[in-house]
């Protein structure tokens, strides 16, 4: 709540008050949003946690704040999903938002990889509550380090809000070339808040392109295609790298 608070404080100072009234806003619509959404299901994602710093020794890593289901939903537009092909991965699942969210759509598997046993224990809670009501029924939160976590062969979808940076979020990079190149395929992106970290980490990589960009209540949201690495074949044709559209305005 200080963050919030700090945030918008900044955003006065910065930005003068109409812009700190319009981020206040869209502050509040997130707390009713995640308070609605989160009682219709049945599940608890945005609690407030005893340990909350959750053991976190190493500051590459960041700390858990659920993405707002409105971010989620507007950045799904935005991705073809091949319903009962794609798999979808939160890296950094929290307590499970995402990835409950992710199953309520056509996905063939859904997963979530997440660090913190507390976190893990309460998202694995609140997919048991959910379960019932999902779309995708092949659902696993796994309790893993991103780093140590080879990426799957068949994920396809890759969700991110902000894990990490630094070395942690080089070597899961490294992690996702990897599976790129064992495997071949479409691979997309949906990274929340890409400002600071993630550009700077692909940028000199090279190995994906920025297909859109969505203004949201965290920042912004980018989406990402995986270019085809040099000398692999998609589907038994040398594949296409994506076009890039032009980014869109809230
Ligand atoms: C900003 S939260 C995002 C939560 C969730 N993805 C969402 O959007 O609602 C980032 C999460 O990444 C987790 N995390 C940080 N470093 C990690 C690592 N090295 N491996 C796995 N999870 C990590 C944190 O514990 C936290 O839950």
């Amino acid at each position: 709540m200080n963050t919030v608070l700090g945030n918008i404080l900044k955003r006065f100072q910065t930005e003068g008050v109409s812009s700190a009234l319009r981020l206040m806003g869209a502050r509040i619509g997130s707390l009713l949003r995640s308070a609605i959404e989160d009682r219709r299901r049945g599940v608890s994602t945005a609690r407030e946690l005893k340990d909350r710093a959750l053991g976190i020794t190493d500051l590459s890593n960041h700390w858990y704040v659920a993405t707002d289901y409105q971010t989620f939903r507007r950045a799904m537009k935005h991705v073809d999903i091949r319903p009962g092909e794609d798999v979808f991965v939160d890296i950094g699942a929290g307590m499970g938002r995402m990835v409950l969210l992710a199953a309520e759509l056509p996905f063939r598997k859904v997963l979530g990889v997440e660090f913190s046993r507390q976190l893990t224990d309460i998202g694995r809670e609140n997919l048991r509550a959910a379960l019932p009501g999902l779309a995708c029924k092949d659902v696993e939160l796994i309790l893993a380090d991103a780093t140590q976590w080879p990426v799957p062969h068949d994920a396809t979808v890759l969700f991110l809000f902000n894990p990490f940076d630094g070395e942690v979020l080089a070597k899961v990079c490294a992690n996702i070339r990897q599976s790129l190149a064992e495997a071949p395929r479409k691979l997309t992106i949906v990274y929340v808040r890409s400002e600071k970290f993630f550009e700077k980490e692909i940028a000199w990589q090279e190995w994906l392109l920025r297909t859109h960009e969505i203004p949201c209540v965290e920042g912004r949201v980018a989406i990402y295609e995986s270019k085809l690495l040099p000398g692999a074949v998609r589907n038994g044709r040398p594949g296409r790298a994506a076009k890039p559209e032009p980014a869109e305005i809230l």
